[in-house]
């Protein structure tokens, strides 16, 4: 067998990451779906909402999710916009995604996960290398599923499963009602209240 020199493997080594980039990026991407810091709250306004907000994600303690109920126009979206803004200043936002009815075409409810799974691996070097595994030779997984329970299971649960994570994986989604969920009812709501004690019991936290 013949021996190959450092800089050869090097270049193979080199090939084998740029491949299984090329591979994650085939995941789809929820265009547009990024939060908006110009919409967030305007200065001094809902505060104790917002202290509410930044002590439950600093509370090791707190349950997995938050949800804000209200009527429509009270200020929801640009809460969400804010909490999303101000940690991602501090670098502590993982994903954000915010529905939109009129971009259901471009933005679907699937992408959540999808997306998610790739701000992940933006983020967590150890995250990119577990996911590219379970990726790399499956090309349904990649882009051949909408099914919820496979890809949260497939992207986000397994790659995460033997990593030590510091801190909290913070995600803020916005709109759900508008997320055009094809199945026309509220399963994604449901699937969503199911996948954050899935969280708890994989000690992400
Ligand atoms: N705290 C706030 N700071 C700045 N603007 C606000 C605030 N609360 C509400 N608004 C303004 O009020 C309008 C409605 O707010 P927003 O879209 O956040 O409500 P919502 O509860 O998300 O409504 P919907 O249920 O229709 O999505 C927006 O134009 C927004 O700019
Ligand atoms: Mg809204």
């Amino acid at each position: 067998m013949p021996v190959r020199s450092p800089d050869t493997l090097r270049v193979i080594d080199l090939r084998i990451v740029t491949e299984l980039h090329a591979k994650i990026r085939e995941i789809p991407y929820g265009t547009g779906s990024r939060f908006t810091p110009e919409k967030g709250c305007l200065p001094g306004i809902r505060m104790a909402f917002l202290d509410f907000i930044v002590n439950w994600v600093d509370n090791p303690n707190s349950e997995r999710s938050l949800v804000l109920f209200g009527q429509a126009g009270t200020g929801k979206s640009s809460i969400a916009h804010e909490v999303a803004r101000r940690f991602d200043k501090l670098h502590r936002l993982t994903s954000s995604f915010i529905f939109l009815r009129k971009e259901q075409s471009k933005r679907e409810a699937y992408h959540l996960f999808t997306t998610l799974a790739r701000d992940l691996s933006d983020r967590y070097p150890s995250f990119k290398a577990a996911l590219g595994e379970v990726i790399k030779d499956n090309t349904s997984l990649r882009v051949g599923t909408r099914d919820y329970p496979t890809l949260f299971q497939s992207l986000i649960l397994e790659p995460l499963k033997d990593l030590h994570i510091v801190g909290p994986i913070l995600i803020v989604i916005d709109a759900l009602d508008e997320s055009g969920d094809v199945t026309g009812g509220n399963e994604l709501h449901k699937f969503l209240a199911k996948t954050s004690q899935d969280f708890r019991r994989t000690s992400v936290c």
